[in-house]
């Protein structure tokens, strides 16, 4: 058995809510898009490394000021949970793999194991997530896809109840 199953909201490239593309006639063909003109990722459509780095910094923030959370992360390194946590999103909604590159395969279940990840301490990190996404001002529909994804996987990584 693997801890990673397909189609589990934690595996890169398959996000268990379908990928969002928007296909568009000739006229109306996004910049950027190359030979795949007309079809963007989730990633591109709501603007690249730019938003998910936005996003992370903004949950680290509210993680910063939490009593429960910010004990759990490594203090001498945040800014590497943030690269972390901002490489991995980024590859999850089709950009750039580095994530998987440096880190090798995601695993995050495996990742967390070493924390103890409560329905406080999910409910704690959806509530800084909520602040961060809100602060991105995303369209309706990729605000709804990216928080549905967020919520799968946060319940997912509880892994205890204690
Ligand atoms: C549910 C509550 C959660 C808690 C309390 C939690 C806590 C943590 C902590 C303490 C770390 C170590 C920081 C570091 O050194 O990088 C970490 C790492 C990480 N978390 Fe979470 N996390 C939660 C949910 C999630 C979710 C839902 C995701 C994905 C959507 C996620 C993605 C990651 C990633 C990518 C890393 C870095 C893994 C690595 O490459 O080492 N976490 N998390």
């Amino acid at each position: 058995m693997t801890d990673q199953p397909s189609g589990s909201p934690l595996m890169p490239g398959t996000p268990g809510g379908q990928p969002v593309t928007i296909r568009v006639g000739q006229a109306g063909a996004p910049a950027g898009a190359g030979s795949d003109a007309g079809v963007q990722s989730f990633y591109d459509q709501v603007g690249g490394r730019a938003t998910f780095e936005k996003l992370v910094r903004a949950f680290y923030a509210g993680v910063s000021a939490d009593p429960v959370l910010y004990p759990m992360y490594p203090e001498a390194d945040l800014e590497g949970a943030i690269q972390r946590l901002t490489g991995f999103l980024e590859q999850y909604w089709g950009g750039p793999g580095t994530y998987s590159e440096e880190r090798g395969h995601p695993r995050l279940r495996m990742r967390h194991l070493p924390f103890a990840v409560n329905p406080d301490a999910r409910d704690r990190w959806l509530a800084h997530m909520r602040v961060a996404v809100d602060s991105l001002d995303l369209s309706p529909l990729h605000e709804a896809t990216l928080w549905d994804y967020l919520e799968r996987a946060a319940h997912a990584m509880v892994n205890t109840f204690d």
